[in-house]
This record gives structure tokens, C-alpha cells and sequence, in this order.
């Protein structure tokens, strides 16, 4: 028998139940990670005017506000220094000096809450005074030489009870240089996720307001990627987990969307993405103008990159999603 009817995929969206049932992803609190930009000292706050909601503090506030997080089930983090001028120099040492308030909120977060998660960043440019992620050397960004202070960056947060170090600067054989600096000193067990396709990205801009961590002259373009390249991600992801990298991460995310899922269909590692500073800025602007719901927005942007492939969504908006989802 044959007829002229249709075929109606529709019939799968009649009711909540139907969608229910056939609906294919579903993100989850436990797939979120929440970054904190940390500040030396006590009881301090400030908002960063370009990422409303989000408040660069010192460790006892953030100890109080991850306590919340914890309660929801948000319990994995990402921590950033906010490190003075004046403490800045050519080296970054302040990165690799032993009781850093940065490494002192790492082992602060893991004393209160054993069971949390706390990702690290390695990287100079928070601590740098050229702005760099890498040393600087007649306008140049040294790669091997870099790679000595990311190793001891490393080792100093993987003592400090880090779970995850992840080296946000794009030097090439990081990853393979701070696993065996890490397993030479027994953290075994620490892993790496490993920013592996970060780029040259325009959308990073309201991070490097909180931070004051701009380049003091030219980009990152000769170690960032170009954001033309796709086929380039794959062979950074094929040398990240040659080198020992635990999670490949894809940065920004959302402009990024087809090298997520390119990674993901070439490695059974797991993929994170990170929904970076500007991508949150746009959202919370649109908002505040009234030309978008914010909810709605925030809810597909990160159901989005989780359908992408990234198992794992770093997001400034994770807090928000797990207070409306709890
Ligand atoms: C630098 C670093 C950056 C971000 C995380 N680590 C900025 C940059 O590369 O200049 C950006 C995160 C964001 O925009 O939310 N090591």
C-alpha cells in the first residue's frame, strides 16, 4: 500500500513526554566548571565592569561563595591570580614563588572541600610584566625557555592540592615537559587539561580587563591559533595526548563549535570547552538592553557546546545555571 502522506517527523514533538523521551542530550551540573578570579588579602570584592555578576575576590570569599556552589552540586572550579603591577616582572616569579596567595587558595579550596575539583592556570601572563604568556626576549616569546617556569608553576600548584593543571599558554611541548616535572616529584596523579586548540581570539577581552593582563605591545598571535584553522587543532590534540594530556580543551567555544566536535570524533579523551569572558559579556549585555532572554540564551548556549562533543563546559554562567536547575 502506498500514500501521499508524509513522512512527519513532528509526531516526536507532540507532547513534553514524547520530547522527553527522544531528547538526545541533557547537560548536567556536574559537567560545569566555575572559574573565580582570585585577589590577594581578605574580605575584598570587586565587580569586573565588563562580566556583570562576576566579582574578581580574595580567598575567604571565595571559600564562602564556593560553599553555595558545593550545596548545588557545582564542584569543580577553575581559579585565576589577580596579581598587583608591582609584583609583576620579566620572569613571572611571583608564579613560582612558594606561598603565593595563589597556590594558598588552591590548598585553601581542597582543606575546606576535599571533595571539589580545582583546576589550575599556567601560564606568565598574569604575572608578567609584558602581558605575555611566555618570557620575552627582543620582542620575541621564547618557547623552550618558557617551559622551565611553567614546569615549576606546575609543580607548585600540584603541591598545593590541584587536581587538574591546565596550561592556558599554547608554548609547544608544555604538556610533555610538566608531566614529566610532575611525575618526577610523585604527583602521579594530578592531571592535565590541556588548553590544546586555544585562539587568537577577540572574545578574551573583559578576562584581560579583570585581570590587567593585556600584552603590553603586539597580540598572541605567534603561539594562539588562527582562528581559520580547523585541521591545526587536530594535530595540537594528537601531540597534547601524545604528551600525556588528560582533557583537550577547545577556546573560546562557541565560534568553535565545529573543532569541538572534530576533537571529539578523533580522541576517546575527554573534550572541555571553555565559554570564554566576551562570550558571556554578549549575553549579559543583550539582557540588560532587553533584546534577549537571558535564561532561555544561557541555557542553549551551554546545552549547545555540550552537543557539540565537550563533555566538560567552563562557564561564568554556571553558578546562574545550577541555582535554576537545582
Ligand atoms: C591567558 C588566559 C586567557 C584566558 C584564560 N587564560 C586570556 C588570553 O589568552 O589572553 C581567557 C579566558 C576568558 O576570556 O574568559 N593565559
Amino acid at each position: 500500500m502506498t500514500t501521499n502522506q508524509p513522512i512527519r517527523p513532528r509526531r516526536n514533538r507532540t507532547t513534553a513526554a514524547v520530547r522527553g523521551l527522544v531528547r538526545e542530550t541533557e547537560l548536567q551540573v556536574r559537567h560545569l566548571i566555575y572559574p573565580y578570579f582570585i585577589l590577594p588579602g581578605e574580605n575584598r570584592s570587586e565587580p569586573i565592569p565588563s562580566m556583570p555578576g562576576i566579582a574578581r575576590m580574595t580567598t575567604d570569599l571565595m571559600l564562602a561563595d564556593m560553599a553555595q556552589c558545593m550545596e548545588m552540586g557545582l564542584c569543580s572550579f577553575i581559579l585565576f591570580p589577580v596579581v598587583p603591577e608591582e609584583w609583576k616582572d620579566a620572569t613571572a616569579s611571583y608564579s613560582f614563588q612558594e606561598g603565593n596567595f595563589y597556590v594558598e587558595a588552591i590548598a585553601a579550596a581542597k582543606k575546606q572541600f576535599p571533595g571539589c575539583c580545582i583546576v589550575t592556570d599556567v601560564a606568565l601572563d598574569p604575572y608578567s610584566s609584558d602581558g605575555h604568556d611566555g618570557l620575552v626576549r627582543e620582542g620575541q616569546i621564547l618557547n623552550d625557555e618558557t617551559l622551565p617556569i611553567l614546569g615549576k608553576m606546575a609543580l607548585l600548584q600540584a603541591q598545593a592540592g590541584a587536581d587538574l593543571i591546565g596550561p592556558s599558554d599554547m608554548m609547544d611541548g608544555r604538556v610533555g615537559y610538566i608531566r614529566a616535572v610532575l611525575d618526577e616529584a610523585g604527583f602521579t596523579n594530578t592531571g592535565i587539561m590541556s588548553y590544546t586548540a586555544k585562539y587568537a581570539s577577540g572574545f578574551y577581552g573583559p578576562f584581560r580587563d579583570a585581570l590587567e593582563s593585556a600584552p603590553k605591545f603586539g597580540d598572541k598571535k605567534t603561539y594562539q591559533m588562527d582562528p581559520a584553522n580547523r585541521l591545526e587543532a587536530l594535530r595540537e590534540a594528537e601531540l597534547d595526548e601524545a604528551e600525556g594530556a588528560d582533557f583537550l580543551m577547545v577556546k573560546p567555544a562557541l565560534s568553535y563549535l565545529d573543532v569541538i566536535r572534530t576533537l571529539k570524533d578523533q580522541t576517546a579523551l575527554p573534550i572541555a570547552a571553555y565559554n570564554v569572558s566576551g562570550e558571556y559579556a554578549m549575553v549579559k549585555a543583550a539582557a540588560e538592553k532587553g533584546w534577549l532572554d537571558h535564561n532561555r540564551i544561557v541555557d542553549e548556549i551551554l546545552l549547545s557546546i555540550h552537543r557539540a562533543g565537550a563533555e566538560v563546559v567552563i562557564s561564568y554562567h554556571a553558578k546562574d545555571w545550577a541555582i535554576r536547575h537545582n
